[in-house]
């Protein structure tokens, strides 16, 4: 299993371009299917979770050509609409095939996707509004069989503004009969982005980014060409990695409104942020300052993508901090091992209290999702001595050659494997 050495210590300095984002691509590469036509998909890093659902597709008869940063998607010989077990369990994103296949074929198989890393991540709101549209789904051992002999648009209210069941309503409602209103929707900037997708494929829909999305069902989509927004997530975590190594670094080719809330925390943490229309140049703090209350929340609220890099950042702050996850029931995993390099961090349920330490000290730690394996990089940057991260796939899911990128800006970190 390959892992990161890293000696602590060196300030990050540098300029990075920030590439597209890892959770709008799942899903329109899910979209995809829908039009059984050709579809240029540009902006796309080297992920695993991208081969993953590139695997899936080519399962089920898709073809798909890789051109540089572009993915050629061709659905027209799709003929299976059984997902592949292993696959699905590998990544639970592959759901939100369920209302592209359905959509189109009227039937889809899938198993159960169970719970991972971070919380048990029920479906049942999937399953509600896709029943509410006339599918008919029937489970059995550990699968899922779903028919319809056609999907009918409804009014939808969400019990909660859940990205993959919004995502797979809209990818549903592109070509039922009649129209579907989803109310509560997720508001995420991917939402936004899936939107513009459907739409040059000749959806009709619209409200994406608010949080209610209305879609006029069309008789079928198109082939088209669509460029990936930048990965918040990913430039936010380099926002960090400066931040908790006293950095200076611009991430540029962002959307800076997509980063508000995780700007307006890192200000909080003493960081100098200076905004330049599609660049951020952040200055990092000599010493790190405490966050009273970090809150994860759905858009526009601070993302829980980033919670994780915020412990590790605020496990050198100069005093008391309180995070409070609300959209997971279990992603504090990076915690215990964050203690391993002398933090020192409390967990009642989902709250954090972390308690500021002068310096962490290098250990040897384990990564056990994706947002966690990151943070224990960025800890391993700040710290003191050599840090030891293991399991590094957790992280290829979602940052291209994470160990690359850092050295770049200056980090002493290497991989083995
Ligand atoms: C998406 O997951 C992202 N994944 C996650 O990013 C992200 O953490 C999450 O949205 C929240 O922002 C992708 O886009 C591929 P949800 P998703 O449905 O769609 C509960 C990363 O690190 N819920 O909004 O699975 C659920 O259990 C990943 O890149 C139900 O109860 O998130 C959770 O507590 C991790 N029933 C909450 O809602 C349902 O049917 C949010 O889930 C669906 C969700």
């Amino acid at each position: 299993m390959a892992k990161y050495i890293i000696q602590g210590g060196n300030r990050l300095e540098g300029e990075v371009e920030i590439k597209g984002a890892k959770n709008s691509i799942l899903p329109i590469l899910a979209a995809t299917v829908i039009s059984g036509e050709v579809s240029k998909i540009s902006n796309i890093p080297q992920l695993r979770d991208v081969e993953v659902m590139t695997k899936i597709l080519l399962s089920i008869g898709a073809k798909v050509e890789k051109e540089g940063d572009q993915l050629l998607i061709d659905t027209s010989s799709i003929d299976k609409t059984q997902l592949p077990e292993e696959l699905v369990r590998e990544m639970r994103s592959s759901i939100i095939l369920m209302g592209a296949l359905l959509a189109r074929f009227g039937e889809v198989s899938v198993s159960y996707p169970g719970g991972c890393e971070i919380g048990p991540r029920p479906i049942d709101l999937h399953l509600k509004s896709l029943r509410q549209m006339g599918a008919i789904i029937e489970e059995s051992h550990g699968f899922l069989h779903c028919r319809s002999l056609g999907l009918q648009g409804a009014d939808i209210q969400l019990d909660y503004p859940s990205v993959g069941a919004t995502e797979n309503i809209m990818l549903a409602a592109s070509i039922a009969e009649g129209r579907t209103i989803i109310r509560n929707a997720a508001r995420e900037p991917e939402i936004i982005d899936l939107q513009d997708y459907l739409r040059k494929a000749g959806a009709k829909i619209k409200g994406a980014g608010t949080s209610v999305i209305t879609v006029e069902g069309v008789p079928s989509l198109k082939g088209c060409s669509h460029r990936i927004i930048p990965d918040r997530i990913v430039a936010g975590t380099l926002m960090v990695a400066a931040t908790i190594t006293k950095g200076e670094m611009v991430v540029k080719d962002i959307v800076v409104e997509h980063l508000q809330s995780t700007v307006a925390k890192l200000r909080e943490t003493g960081a100098n942020i200076f905004i330049n229309g599609n660049a951020i140049k952040l200055i990092g703090p000599e010493r790190v300052e405490p966050i009273e209350l970090l809150q994860t929340l759905p858009y526009p609220g601070f993302p829980t993508d980033m919670q994780a890099q915020f412990m590790a950042l605020l496990t050198i702050g100069n005093g008391t901090s309180i995070i409070n996850e609300t959209v997971f029931e279990n992603r504090f995993k990076h915690a215990e091992e964050l203690v391993r390099m002398g933090a020192n961090i409390k967990t009642f349920g989902k709250v954090a209290v972390i308690k500021g330490v002068k310096e962490l000290t290098g250990a040897r730690m384990y990564a056990k999702d994706l947002r966690g394996g990151a943070a224990l990089v960025l800890a391993g940057l700040a710290a003191e001595g050599i840090t030891e991260v293991e399991n590094t796939f957790h992280i290829s899911r979602g940052y291209e050659n994470f160990h690359n990128l850092l050295q770049g800006l200056g980090a002493n970190i290497s991989c083995v494997k």
